[in-house]
């Protein structure tokens, strides 16, 4: 095969070049050209020519719509993330940390659709042999999936073009590269080349791939943003490694809801779906301990309680210490400064650490009130009443907003046995739950009261 044109564009300004150079001869930036494919366009062929014509445009009501038909993957879990199942044709990226499970989730989902449509798992990273150890151990070794230990784009290609496929796996997308770049496996031309000419085969052929993507040291997929771009949906994987709970997340999603959430648990026989796991972030404390708050965070279309710990302790450095754990890092120190702008509580001379139990991420701003709670309990060394949940978003004005889904998340603390709740006044429900004490507050100082009243 001729070896395609390939060019140097650049990343700042889009501008190409025919040879790599250091800075970008259009607009200077440094270290901003990487090697892409020239797309073959010919104006002759006769798809160019019906479009120029016109023929490729229609009116939305004229588009025949069918909801696409779902594949069950055979780990609910997975997907309830996915919107229901995999689509035909879809592209899905599935990210996370080294040794969280990728491999694992994904071989048992291909043994159990091995079943009823052919699949091939292709490895980059192990060996057949290592696979089927794997198998072994996960109790699906006779399951009809087919191995490819291959990094080769091209090669790949050629495959999935002849053994027509439903379902594969590409694990993983950094180790493949294609012969028509230069750059080496894993860098970002190679990334982005082999997941588009991927995605291509899948759209064209009604294959669905599923590509592992590592993740880098902040946490992102490694490889350049337009990975992100190009696929139908973008999974994360997140949990402690030391716990043996994983948490599946969904990113973007073009035929699912997002931010829905999966529990699994890692079990000696791979990964095992959690069906109900509310409970599952609290720890198990013998009396209450200051510095510890229960927050009800809805995920998707499940709440879930999530123990918030804080731990305040004199500094001994001038800058004081701000650290969060599954929290965001710069909303605590814009919390910290509306506790003390608002509710006069200082923590300028103190070390501050917070903590979501079990390794679970949070991003609502819903988490709010239950951070500065537990702060105040630890700052105080006061434990907060018992069986206590809070929630609601605190502004930089010092009022307490509503958060979405109010009434569910109080009516699962209740299901759980808690019997006090802190939330924002618009979150109030109208009708009382049994055995559940409302305080509804409209100011983070009026929450700051409500727990020295008990
Ligand atoms: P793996 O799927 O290889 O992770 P990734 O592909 O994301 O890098 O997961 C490997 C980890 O899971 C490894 O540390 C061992 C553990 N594990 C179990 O605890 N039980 C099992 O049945 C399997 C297969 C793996
Ligand atoms: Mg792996």
């Amino acid at each position: 095969m001729a070896k395609a044109k390939t060019h140097y564009v650049c990343s700042e300004c889009g501008g190409s070049n025919p040879k790599w150079q250091g800075q970008c001869p259009h607009c200077n930036a440094w270290n901003s050209l990487s090697e892409t494919v020239l797309a073959e366009s010919r104006p002759g062929n006769s798809r160019y020519q019906s479009l120029a014509a016109g023929g490729g445009v229609q009116t939305l009501a004229s588009v025949e719509t069918a909801e696409a038909p779902r594949m069950p993957t055979g780990a609910e879990e997975l997907d309830r993330v996915l919107g229901g199942g995999l689509v035909r044709g879809a592209v899905v990226l599935i990210g996370g940390d080294p040794g969280i499970g990728k491999s694992t989730l994904l071989l048992q989902a291909l043994s159990h659709m091995g079943t009823a449509r052919k699949v091939l798992y292709v490895s980059g990273e192990e060996s057949a042999q290592q696979i089927a150890l794997r198998a072994q151990r996960l109790a699906v070794d006779t399951a009809p999936v087919r191995l490819l230990a291959e990094i080769q784009l091209e090669t790949i290609l050629a495959t999935l073009a002849h053994e027509k496929p439903d379902v594969v796996v590409i694990d993983s997308i950094q180790t493949v590269y294609s012969d028509q770049l230069q750059s080496a496996p894993g860098s970002v031309a190679q990334v982005r080349e082999c997941a588009a000419q991927l995605t291509r085969h899948a759209k064209t052929s009604g294959t669905t791939i599923l590509l592992v993507g590592h993740v880098t040291k902040e946490g992102a997929l490694a490889g350049p943003r337009v990975l992100e771009h190009i696929v139908d949906a973008v999974l994360y994987f997140e949990g402690d490694t030391h716990s043996s709970f994983r948490l599946i997340r969904a990113q973007k999603n073009r035929f699912g809801a997002v931010n829905e959430l999966g529990v699994f648990a890692m079990t000696d026989k791979g990964l095992r779906g959690v069906s109900n796991p509310s409970a599952l972030f609290l720890s198990q404390h013998s009396e209450p301990v200051p510095g510890t708050c229960v927050l009800v965070t809805q995920e998707g279309t499940r709440p879930l309680l999530v123990e918030i710990q804080a731990l305040v302790d004199e500094a001994h450095a001038p800058n004081p210490k701000r650290l969060a754990v599954g929290l965001e890092q710069n909303r605590l120190a814009l919390l910290l400064a509306v506790l003390h702008r608002h509710a006069g509580v200082a923590c300028f001379d103190q070390d501050v650490f917070i903590n979501a139990v079990g390794g679970v991420r949070i991003n609502e701003p819903a988490a709010d009130l239950a951070v500065l709670l537990a702060i105040v309990s630890s700052l105080r060394n006061r434990a907060l009443p018992d069986k206590l949940v809070v929630f609601g978003e605190v502004g930089l004005a010092g009022e307490v907003r509503p958060v979405q889904r109010g009434q569910e998340r109080l009516k699962e603390a209740a299901k759980l046995g808690f019997t006090r709740a802190i939330v924002p006044k618009a979150n109030a429900p109208k009708t009382p739950i049994a055995g559940l004490r409302i305080d509804a507050v409209e100011r983070l100082d009026q929450a700051v009261q409500a727990l020295r009243e008990t």
